[in-house]
């Protein structure tokens, strides 16, 4: 992970970086900060490069090659480009970058690179600035338009009211790869960027994309969708969208459970289908977790530090990657398990428990949260994930897992937003942006404590490298708003729910999530969305992942259950799905009437 950020001025006076974004990307890229300045002739361009040291030697940004062209790169290649053991994925894309000269070239690399990226790149034959997010927007980059200063700025994480009041931040579209003729647009004095956009054809494809982008160009500049009709191949396959010819081949259950997922599993077409879905996902945590071939085995961690943690809720998604995790983990060394629990606000919960008592004609207490020995962080995620951790321990009794519990007050809340924050959520500011952008803060930061020999002690997490299982749910239909589609438009509405939510997630939670978590110098790895399993789940049909007329717990990602059983896992296989801002009870902690969409008026400072 690192933190990016090219300034590009078309008047020839100097201003002063902001200061604030300065900071924040030294907080993504800790190790090394550098600049690097072109200077054209009505323009000028300041590349500042912050690098986040995972393991090896560290490669210091921006690159510039022979030629005097000039990378920053934010990302990791899984594949796609053979990157040999002693070279370092930076400089390979340099160096496939320096030896293209037509924008087709330039696609062609970039779209046969596997794996997260965000990257600005200055083209110097031709005086052009390219940049761009991969297809899922697994890395984040910004930009704004000063037309006071006449400045284009891109940066990975910006700040909350920093610049000028008219010129605000947004999320650069991962619709596609930008690029700017830069002596056209010093001659011009307007920026106007150039779409190639992601697209396996569909002209569809490319005016929804065209949309895209259109709403998130800043003002000030322009956008044109190249005529040539030159786009970027998608890297994965498209979504299978058949309906079943008859609904013979989704039988209807009732009180399904654990016995039926083993009933299921036992029905050999579904084992194929399951046995894939294992080969490809833990293919992709492989590849997430262990020393990547091009680099050095880590010397600098001693073995009871763990170099790997998972967001961890003990729900199915966090559970399949810690089994799968634990394959490709040498045994000796720990797994972080990142568990975060907001306090319950005591009076209120007093109040809420003497409802009850009175409605249940004073039955005796059978609520956990009120038997005296439980504590106020005793939250649902805390819960499943002790109990997560206790099936993981039986699948695995030689590892240690570090089970890291994290719990958050009211006041520890309210000082780390407006500190921290509010400034990674942003350009972000729903209630839900808020909830979950805290949640998964505090959850990474991984500061909290551990039982060892029954004591609690003081720990904190020292892995760089964080798995989360984001991604499970929008492609296997976990939410329950699926159920709600399902029911009202069938299996059609269900595909077209599930190709919505796969095309927004760059927008609605990549961005976010990388910026929160690269502020505490880690890197967010995303399984889920790796390329090959993301091209399996799209070949199947909506059938083979999800069974909506079974029971919440088991229809809804229904192949995952089925896999998790598969891999020795539990009680875990049937969880119901719960959201982070209700599992953690952060949601609960705000205690507001309000809606997940509403703009949330806590993330705003000042
Ligand atoms: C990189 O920065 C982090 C955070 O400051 C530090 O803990 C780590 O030791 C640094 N690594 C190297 C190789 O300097
Ligand atoms: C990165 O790779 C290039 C090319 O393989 C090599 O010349 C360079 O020394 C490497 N840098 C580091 C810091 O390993
Ligand atoms: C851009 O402008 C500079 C200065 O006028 C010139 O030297 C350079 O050749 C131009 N580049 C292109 C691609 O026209
Ligand atoms: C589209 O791209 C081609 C190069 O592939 C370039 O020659 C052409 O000028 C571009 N068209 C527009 C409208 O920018
Ligand atoms: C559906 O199942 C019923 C009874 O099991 C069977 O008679 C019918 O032929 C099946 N329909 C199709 C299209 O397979
Ligand atoms: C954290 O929360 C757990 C409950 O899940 C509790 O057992 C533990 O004592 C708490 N630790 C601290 C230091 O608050
Ligand atoms: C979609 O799924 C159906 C049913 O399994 C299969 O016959 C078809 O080949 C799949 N289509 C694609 C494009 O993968």
């Amino acid at each position: 992970m690192c933190g990016i950020f090219c300034l590009l001025t078309l008047t020839p006076s100097q201003f002063e970086r902001d200061k604030t974004v300065h900071e924040h990307l030294k907080r993504r890229g800790p190790n090394l900060s550098q600049d690097l300045t072109v200077r054209g002739s009505c323009y000028q361009c300041l590349f500042s490069a912050h690098v986040l040291h995972m393991r090896g030697l560290l490669t210091p940004q921006p690159v510039e090659d022979n030629a005097g062209n000039v990378l920053e790169w934010n990302g990791e290649i899984f594949g796609g480009l053979p990157v040999k053991p002693e070279e370092n994925d930076t400089t390979v894309v340099s160096q496939r970058l320096s030896t293209c000269s037509s924008p087709s070239e330039i696609l062609s690399v970039l779209s046969s690179i596997r794996g997260p990226w965000g990257f600005v790149y200055y083209q110097k034959a031709g005086d052009y600035l390219w940049f761009g997010r991969d297809f899922f927007g697994r890395r984040s980059l910004l930009w704004r338009f000063d037309t006071e200063l006449n400045a284009l700025t891109l940066t990975s994480v910006a700040a909350r009211g920093s610049g000028s009041d008219q010129a605000v931040w947004q999320e650069v579209p991962a619709a596609g790869v930008y690029r700017i003729d830069l002596n056209a647009t010093a001659e011009s004095g307007s920026v106007m960027f150039e779409v190639y956009p992601w697209a396996d054809g569909g002209t569809d494809e490319v005016s929804s994309c065209c949309e895209t982008i259109l709403e998130s160009v800043p003002s000030g500049c322009a956008a044109v969708m190249n005529q040539s009709g030159l786009v970027l191949p998608t890297p994965v396959r498209p979504l299978n969208t058949t309906i079943p010819t008859s609904l013979n081949e989704t039988e209807d259950h009732q009180n399904s459970c654990v016995k039926d997922l083993e009933q299921l599993l036992a029905s050999k077409d579904k084992n194929d289908e399951v046995n894939r879905l294992i080969e490809v996902l833990s293919e992709a945590v492989r590849r997430r977790v262990q020393a990547l071939p091009f680099r050095e085995q880590d010397v600098s961690l001693p073995d009871e530090q763990a170099s790997v943690a998972l967001l961890f809720s003990g729900g199915i998604d966090s559970m399949i990657l810690a089994a799968l995790a634990d394959r490709h983990i040498p045994a000796y060394q720990p797994i972080d398990l990142l568990n975060v629990a907001f306090k319950l606000q005591e009076p209120k919960k007093q109040k809420e428990s003497a409802n009850k008592h009175k409605k249940h004609n004073n039955k005796p207490k059978t609520d956990a949260a009120d038997s005296r020995t439980s504590s106020p962080f005793d939250v649902p995620d805390r819960i499943t994930g002790k109990a997560g951790l206790k099936e993981l321990q039986d699948l695995n009794p030689e590892r240690k897992w570090n089970f890291v519990e994290i719990n958050v007050t009211q006041e520890e809340l309210q000082k780390m937003r407006e500190e921290r924050i509010c400034h990674l959520v942003y350009p972000l500011d729903t209630v839900l942006d808020d909830s979950i952008g805290c949640a998964v803060w505090f959850a990474a930061r991984g500061a909290g404590f551990i039982m060892e020999d029954g004591d609690q002690r003081a720990f904190t997490s020292s892995a760089k490298v964080i798995l989360t299982g984001i991604g499970a749910d929008e492609q296997l239909a976990g939410y329950s708003r699926h159920r709600v589609r399902f029911k009202t438009s069938g299996f059609e509405g269900l595909i077209q729910e599930l190709a919505m939510e796969l095309g927004r997630i760059s927008s609605r939670n990549l961005g976010r999530d990388d910026r929160v978590i690269g502020d505490h110098g880690k890197e967010a790895r995303f399984p889920y969305l790796d390329e090959d399993v993301v091209s399996y789940l799209n070949s199947l049909p909506v059938w083979d992942k999800a069974d909506l007329s079974l029971p919440r717990g088991v229809g809804e990602k229904l192949l995952l259950r089925l896999a998790a059983k598969q891999l020795g896992l539990g009680q875990s296989a049937v969880l119901p799905k719960r959201a982070m801002q209700f599992g953690s009870r952060i949601a609960k902690m705000e205690d507001k009437r309000e809606k997940a969409s509403d703009k949330c008026t806590r993330l705003l400072t000042g």
